[in-house]
């Protein structure tokens, strides 16, 4: 028997005006998109950007659905967005952050889950880091280098060759 410890390693930033130039934009891009979230029944506002090779950002927004399992995550909605509109164009950071009415949310909202899932198969395909910045409504940063960190021993295409 072995026991085997893993760690992630990630930065922390104490507020968005100290991040450097290029994650701050890009958390900012993801307010912005944010307003666009479709959310009357959760009222709980998600907002994502990514950003490609190129430069380029793109943003996406949680878009709910009265058949309540359809409600589809912001992350997933700009990745998804991100690989028709660009193929092909590696993604090298996706900015998240979130906004609740009934309470100001002062901590980094991290990904659920199946977002981290879609998150690490993007990198797979893309063969490139995806730095993940995360910030709640206010408060601090948290900036992990590649999106992997936040799913270790992850389930890939790999296991289905
Ligand atoms: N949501 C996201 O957009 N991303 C996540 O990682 C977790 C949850 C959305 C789904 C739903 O519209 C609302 O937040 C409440 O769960």
């Amino acid at each position: 028997m072995q026991t085997q410890t893993l760690q992630i390693a990630y930065q922390i930033y104490p507020s968005l005006e100290a991040l450097p130039d290029a994650d701050r934009t890009l958390l900012e891009q993801a307010r912005r998109a944010l307003e666009n979230s479709y959310s009357p029944y959760s009222h709980f506002k998600v907002g994502a950007a990514v950003r490609f090779a190129n430069g380029e950002m793109l943003g996406g927004a949680n878009y709910e659905n009265a058949a309540y399992p359809m409600c589809i995550c912001a992350e997933q909605a700009v990745l998804a967005a991100a690989a028709s509109r660009f193929p092909g164009e590696p993604i090298t950071a996706i900015a998240i952050t979130v906004q609740n009415p009934h309470k100001p949310v002062a901590a980094p909202a991290a990904p659920c889950g199946a977002c981290r899932q879609v998150i690490s198969e993007t990198e797979q395909r893309n063969l490139c880091p995806m730095r993940v910045i995360l910030q709640g409504e206010t408060g601090p940063v948290f900036v992990f280098e590649k999106g992997s960190d936040l799913l270790p021993l992850s389930f890939g295409g790999d296991f289905l060759g």
